[in-house]
């Protein structure tokens, strides 16, 4: 395997979170106080009980929730993608023209934009596919070409929320190593949220490990792994014993919380 220093030179935005947090117009405190530094190139993943305030950390790294107290730092006009869970898709536009949307709201039209879609689609493995409907894609396509969408801006900084939740276990993986396989490729920073253990320990270099709300980050586990991890990692000792670890810290805050 390649050492994690074998990849391309990273083009990856750097940030830093320092205290950061987030209450809602509601009154109710999704994050406490949240220090949180991503190295450029680098990929972290979130993962935490539900409603911990997963989705709002990321949409606070992304600049689309204003956070309540605290400082964020990240270049200027960092290109930006976000994958969400969902994959949003406009059903009266082709894939050609979905992949282009995120592109057009930033203003980029026509001869400049759609070479890069069209590129984008080749990336994740949908070429021929330009001109068929999102109706007419399998949910796995749905997902590449939601990837694709956010790709196409060529980001600095790519945030995913949950992704791959709504594939079969099979597809997910595959799904993974071209994940993977496209980060070593393009050098972006990445952020992603999971519910997923094996996920998040396959994909990533830190494993950020969130309380139950207002949440918290309490425990944060490197991802000692070389790239490229070949599938069969995740049938190795080594994985089992890193994914035992993160379950375990998810565990202990839960039952802590449940006893308090
Ligand atoms: N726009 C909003 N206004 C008010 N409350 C919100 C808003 N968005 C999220 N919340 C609340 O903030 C808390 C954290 O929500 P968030 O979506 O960040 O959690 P999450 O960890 O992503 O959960 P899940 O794993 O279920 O996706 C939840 O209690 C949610 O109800
Ligand atoms: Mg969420």
């Amino acid at each position: 395997m390649r050492a994690v220093t074998g990849r391309p030179v990273a083009r990856g935005a750097s940030m830093a979170l320092r205290g950061v947090s987030k209450t809602y117009a509601t009154g109710l405190q999704a994050l406490a106080p949240t220090d949180l530094t991503l190295a450029a190139g680098e990929f972290v993943t979130i993962v935490g009980p539900s409603g911990c305030g997963k989705s709002t950390l990321l949409r606070i790294l992304a600049g689309l929730v204003e956070p309540s107290g605290g400082t964020v730092d990240r270049p200027g006009a960092t290109a930006t993608g976000f994958v969400f869970q969902e994959a949003a898709l406009l059903p009266w536009r082709t894939v050609l023209r979905n992949a282009e949307l995120l592109m057009e709201l930033e203003g980029c039209r026509g001869p400049d934009c759609t070479p890069r879609a069209r590129e984008a689609l080749q990336l994740v493995g949908l070429a021929g596919f330009e001109a068929s409907y999102p109706h007419q894609l399998s949910g796995g396509m749905r997902m590449r070409l939601s990837l694709a969408r956010a790709l196409a801006l060529r980001p600095a900084l790519l945030l995913l929320d949950e992704p791959l939740a709504a594939v079969d276990e099979l597809t997910r993986d595959v799904l993974q190593e071209e994940l993977s396989a496209l980060w070593q490729q393009s050098g972006f920073t990445g952020a992603m949220v999971t519910h997923n253990v094996h996920e998040a320990a396959f994909l990533s270099t830190r494993i950020v490990v969130m309380s139950a709300r207002p949440g918290r980050i309490v425990e944060v586990v490197d991802v000692p792994f070389a790239f490229p991890r070949a599938p069969e990692l995740r049938a190795t000792p080594e994985f089992a014993e890193l994914t035992g670890r993160v379950t375990a810290a998810l565990r202990r805050k839960a039952v802590a919380e449940a006893a308090a």
